[in-house]
């Protein structure tokens, strides 16, 4: 078996007394979807905030393509080939879709500030490039008819298959998503999904917080399950679901698997 994507191992992180995460590990394979859920205060977006460097572990070892990455800034593990989308919105309404996307060719483009002043031919060449690539990447979401609208006139589902278009650009192979369908309605939660498996058919693989537990048992090949900062369970969906630790976590106690 070849070695895995990304290796989050023994990750530990402390928040004055409370131990958020305690001995975490995690592996992401090429092409992997791996899901990481939990009840509420789990710690699965301290974990995620630590694989993408906006906060560091207090302990750990994290690997990505075979590098360490744990003291790296967060654009730089853009630029290795891990992107993120946020769980608060976060676009430019009055910029359009397309020019949304291409904000996340960023860490992909070249050309310095002088010359991009000078608007030379390599930067016109390049940002015809980028949006070659932006606007084929609305199209593999589904979104390519919004292309030239403004961004804020989008509804909250598109905006959301926006935001994935956008760390999409940066061209990774690891794309990690925070609660895609927070605040979806039922019809967009379908459109994320097929979204979601269409960029994994391309081979990207993702990493998912999600709370919702249909999604999560559609389109992962894998979970970990965390509770109270320690990860009590991995394996298929179906593993997951019919293990009792996972049942009484979410339950409490005394709950049985029927
Ligand atoms: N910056 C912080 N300072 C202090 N405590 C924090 C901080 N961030 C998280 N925590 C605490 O760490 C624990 C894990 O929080 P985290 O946000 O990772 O949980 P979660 O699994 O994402 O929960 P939810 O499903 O509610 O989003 C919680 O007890 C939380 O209060
Ligand atoms: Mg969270």
């Amino acid at each position: 078996m070849s070695t895995p994507l990304l290796i989050a191992d023994n990750i530990n992180r402390e928040f004055g007394g409370l131990q958020a995460l305690s001995r975490v590990s995690l592996t992401v394979e090429a092409g992997e979807i791996k899901a990481v859920i939990g009840p509420n205060g789990a710690g699965k977006s301290t974990l995620f905030n630590i694989l993408t460097g906006v906060t560091p572990a207090s302990s750990g070892q994290i690997i990505f393509d075979g590098q360490h990455i744990e003291r790296l800034p967060a654009h730089q593990r853009v630029e290795r080939g891990m992107a993120r989308t946020f769980q608060n919105l976060q676009i430019f309404p009055h910029m359009t879709v397309l020019e949304n996307v291409m904000v996340g060719r960023h860490s992909r483009t070249n050309s310095g500030f002088l010359s991009a002043f000078l608007n030379t031919g390599a930067v016109r060449s390049e940002r015809a490039h980028d949006q070659r690539i932006a606007m084929q990447l609305l199209e593999l979401l589904g979104l390519e008819d919004r292309a030239g609208d403004l961004a804020g006139d989008l509804s909250y589902g598109e905006a959301k298959i926006m935001e994935i278009a956008r760390a999409m650009a940066s061209q990774p192979r690891l794309l990690l998503l925070d609660e895609p369908m927070a605040g979806l309605p039922a019809d967009a939660v379908g459109t994320v999904s097929q979204a979601i498996l269409n960029l994994n058919a391309q081979g990207v693989a993702v990493l998912l917080v999600e709370h919702n537990v249909r999604v999560v048992m559609n389109l992962s090949h894998n979970v970990l399950v965390l509770n109270n900062g320690c990860a009590i369970s991995h394996g298929t969906p179906e593993q997951v679901r019919h293990d009792q630790a996972v049942i009484d976590a979410y339950l409490g106690e005394g709950a049985h698997a029927a």
